[in-house]
């Protein structure tokens, strides 16, 4: 959501950031150290396991590309597969994700595992240019040697397709390079994965995943003005910048229903983008349908495993019960959400919010309706969906798209009756965040 004052906030931001380009000493220092801390010893860290031999070393390559999900930003709608250009919008403008198929000339043909891991674990390119953190290398950093090596053997056998990266479209100060040596100082350290050796080898290879290749921080953490997450609690929750959809924490079981539940409901979620009668949406269908659904169940148990363990009490939301219905008092706004429901949703979710069993989500009682954030409910209804198409659940039942149907005042209201009636208790939506929401997606 782009509200003025963040609008302003970002002037100030950028102003602030052109201020520190001025210090043209500093920087230069900082360019030196950011130069120096990328060819240091760590790339020669490679993992004490002996290399795989190639068939091998590419069938893990092809997985862990799943789980990094590369092929969906770095494939255009249409396009050859790891071909690139696919358009990325971010607050500061859109980047364009680069040819990763062995062409030479344009794409990675010339380069070496030692380049690759550069750009994996330090955001450099062949070149030594400092990539846009719009590529999440800030989680694959993580990345052990071996994995990076495997990725690029993989990458290394796929088709050779000749097509020339689009330059980035980002707005001064936000396309040079001094912003991103600042913001890299200010940001990025390179990591290593270090395994916490109270926790056990699960807890570990779930952390390893979530925190590196998975890179679910690239959604699920708060971010700042400059589009980094500063906060310890990495998935603490986060406004997907541009696309007016919010990740939620998946550190706060009042916001990540799942996490109160049984590990199986979430394992189910990753791999069938189903469980019970509560489905993924949105951006995160798109994970679960090209990511996700591929991964092993062992490894998903271990993921679930870690994510559990990151959940905290939740929190009691003071504002979620400053809007509540009175009983027996309902206003107008609930009066004519009860009676669009019943119009147009309740053939589906059924009069009480019940949903029908794998097949329509219940609405009663559901984390993704309730949540203090209302972003997602706006776009499910506005925009419509589906559930990822899955092994697991091959035929998702769809969900029509109301923009033609509702206004903004009639959304709000149909909105504000399902936090309100069955038991739930959120916050009512009003028409003007309806709107803030939609502009969000049109700003850009
Ligand atoms: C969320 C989107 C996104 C995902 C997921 C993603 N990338 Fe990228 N990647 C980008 C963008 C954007 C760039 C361009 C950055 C730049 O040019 O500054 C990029 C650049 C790169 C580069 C540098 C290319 C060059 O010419 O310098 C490599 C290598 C790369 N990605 C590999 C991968 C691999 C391997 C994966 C999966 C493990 C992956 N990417 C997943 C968005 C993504
Ligand atoms: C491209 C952005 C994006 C990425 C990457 C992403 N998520 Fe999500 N995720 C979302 C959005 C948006 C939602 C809210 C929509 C919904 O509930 O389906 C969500 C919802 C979820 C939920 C549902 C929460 C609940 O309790 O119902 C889980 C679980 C989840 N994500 C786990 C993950 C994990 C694990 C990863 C990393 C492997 C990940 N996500 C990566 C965007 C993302
Ligand atoms: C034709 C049947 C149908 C109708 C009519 C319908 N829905 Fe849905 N709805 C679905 C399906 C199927 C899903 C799951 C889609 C998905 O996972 O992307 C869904 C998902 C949702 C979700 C997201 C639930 C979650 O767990 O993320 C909300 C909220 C919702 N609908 C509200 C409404 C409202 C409000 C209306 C009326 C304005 C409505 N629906 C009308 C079928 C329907």
């Amino acid at each position: 959501m782009m509200s003025p004052m963040k609008k302003v906030w970002q002037r100030a931001l950028g102003v602030l950031v052109l201020l520190a380009l001025g210090v043209a000493g500093g920087v230069a220092w900082l360019q030196a150290r950011d130069q120096a801390r990328s060819y240091a010893s760590e790339s020669d860290k490679a993992s004490a396991l002996p290399a795989l031999a190639l068939p091998e070393r590419v069938a893990r390559g092809a997985y862990l590309a799943r789980v990094g999900n590369c092929a969906s930003c770095h494939t255009a709608r249409g396009g050859m597969a790891y071909a690139g250009g696919r358009a990325i919008g971010t607050p500061f403008g859109t980047v364009y994700a680069g040819n990763l198929t062995p062409d030479p000339e344009t794409g990675l043909g010339r380069w070496s595992a030692d380049d690759f891991w550069r750009a994996m674990h330090h955001g450099r390119s062949r070149d030594g240019h400092l990539l846009n953190p719009a590529f999440p290398y800030s989680s694959f950093t993580r990345v052990l040697r071996s994995d990076s090596d495997a990725l690029f053997a993989y990458l290394q056998q796929l088709p050779a397709v000749a097509q020339a990266n689009r330059a980035h479209a980002l707005r001064f100060p936000f396309n040079t390079q001094l912003a991103l040596t600042v913001w890299r100082a200010l940001y990025f350290k390179p990591a290593v994965f270090e395994p916490e050796p109270a926790q056990s080898d699960a807890w570990n290879r779930g952390a390893y995943w979530v925190t590196g290749l998975g890179h679910c921080a690239a959604c699920h953490a708060p971010r700042n003005g400059l589009g980094a997450s500063v906060r310890a609690d990495e998935l603490g929750g986060g406004m997907i910048a541009t696309q007016g959809w919010y990740a939620p924490s998946l550190s706060d079981a009042h916001e990540a229903g799942v996490l109160r539940g049984k590990p199986q409901a979430m394992v189910d979620l990753l791999k069938t983008g189903r469980s019970g009668n509560a489905s993924v949406v949105g951006p995160m269908a798109e994970v679960v349908f090209r990511s996700t659904q591929y991964m092993a169940i062992e490894d998903l148990n271990d993921m679930v495993l870690y994510l559990q363990s990151l959940s905290k009490p939740a929190l009691i939301q003071a504002a979620s019960s400053a809007f509540r219905q009175a009983p027996g008092k309902p206003d107008l706004r609930f009066t004519q959400g009860e009676k669009i429901y019943s119009t147009h949703c309740a053939q589906c979710h059924g009069e009480q919010g019940q949903g029908v069993s794998a097949i329509y989500a219940a609405l009663a009682g559901n984390r993704a309706v309730t949540m203090a954030n209302p972003a997602n409910l706006v776009r499910v209804v506005v925009q419509g969906g589906f559930a990822p198409a899955t092994t697991g659940n091959p035929r998702p039942f769809g969900m029509p798209p109301f923009r033609q149907t509702l206004d903004d005042a009639q959304i709000a209201a149909v909105l504000s009756y399902i936090r309100q009636a069955w038991g739930n208790e959120a916050s009512a939506v009003s028409p003007l965040e309806v709107l803030q929401n939609l502009q969000a997606n049109e700003a850009h």
